[in-house]
């Protein structure tokens, strides 16, 4: 008998991924959109109008809305974007951050308030105004968290503010899990690592091995990698997932 073509494991969902104008937010936004789901795509820069264009191109059913996720209105903005564009939002993909790598007597006050409004409040913010509206809707929903190793383990890389950040993430993604999951609103957090990236290629080569060595499975990842690991947090395949951390770091760090 000829196998039946099955339904694209996203169709009938609608996913909002914040900074999604380049980088692992554009990825994840392209994978969720391959895998049948309507994406909003919202980036602070007005520059992800045109990360959407290719997508769009490709016959992905994509839209664009440039909001700060630091900001409630900045998550009404974008909510009513999915909403006047498809009715409803049960997907959220909370990736906008800042990086910084400040060492950590060097940071001033306001840098500190700046990364955390958008890294941790901007968490906050998405997860509290989607949640609601998923609870709302009653039909269940995802959101998925970017962490990072970061906020694992200490790194010296990155700025404790960023790792702050991240780890402060790991604790909203269980909090709100817990307050969600009677809802059937799962919340997950997603800890990448190394993950290709024009910033990782600008490093000299050296310090790029040093990464590598540091890596069991001798390699950097993908965006199109972290993109997958969404496209299954947010399938019916990761129904019974919640309050997690899926780790994307090549074995860097087991648990
Ligand atoms: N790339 C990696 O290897 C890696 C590793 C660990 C964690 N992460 C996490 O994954 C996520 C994506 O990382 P990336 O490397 O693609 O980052 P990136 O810096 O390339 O992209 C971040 C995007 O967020 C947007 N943004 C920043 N502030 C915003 C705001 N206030 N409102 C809306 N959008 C805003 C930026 O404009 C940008 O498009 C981040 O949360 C990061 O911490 C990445």
């Amino acid at each position: 008998m000829p196998a039946t073509p099955s339904a694209p494991v996203l169709a009938g969902r609608v996913a909002l991924v914040t900074g999604a104008a380049q980088g692992l937010g554009l990825a994840m936004a392209h994978a969720l959109g391959q895998a049948g789901a309507r994406v909003l795509m919202a980036d602070a820069q007005a520059a992800v109008h045109d990360a959407a264009a290719p997508l769009r191109a490709e016959g992905l059913e994509v839209r664009a809305v440039v909001a700060d996720v630091a900001t409630e209105a900045g998550w009404q903005q974008m909510l009513q974007a999915g909403c006047d564009a498809w009715g409803f939002v049960d997907v959220l993909v909370n990736n906008a951050a800042r990086t910084a790598s400040t060492p950590l007597w060097d940071i001033a006050v306001e840098e500190w308030d700046a990364l955390m409004a958008v890294n941790l409040r901007g968490c906050f913010l998405g997860c509290r105004a989607l949640g609601a509206h998923m609870r709302a809707r009653g039909q269940g929903g995802r959101i998925i968290n970017l962490a990072s190793l970061a906020g694992q383990q200490a790194s010296a890389t990155t700025g404790l503010h960023y790792a702050a950040s991240k780890a402060g993430i790991l604790a909203l993604t269980r909090g709100f899990a817990t307050e969600l999951a009677a809802d059937r609103i799962t919340v997950n957090a997603m800890a990448p690592a190394a993950i290709r990236s024009p910033a990782l290629e600008a490093l000299a080569p050296a310090r790029q091995d040093g990464l590598l060595s540091a890596i069991p499975l001798g390699r950097f990842g993908e965006p199109e990698e972290v993109g997958a690991a969404a496209v299954f947090l947010a399938s019916d395949a990761g129904a019974f997932i919640t309050g997690a951390t899926l780790d994307i770091n090549g074995g860097r760090l087991m648990r």
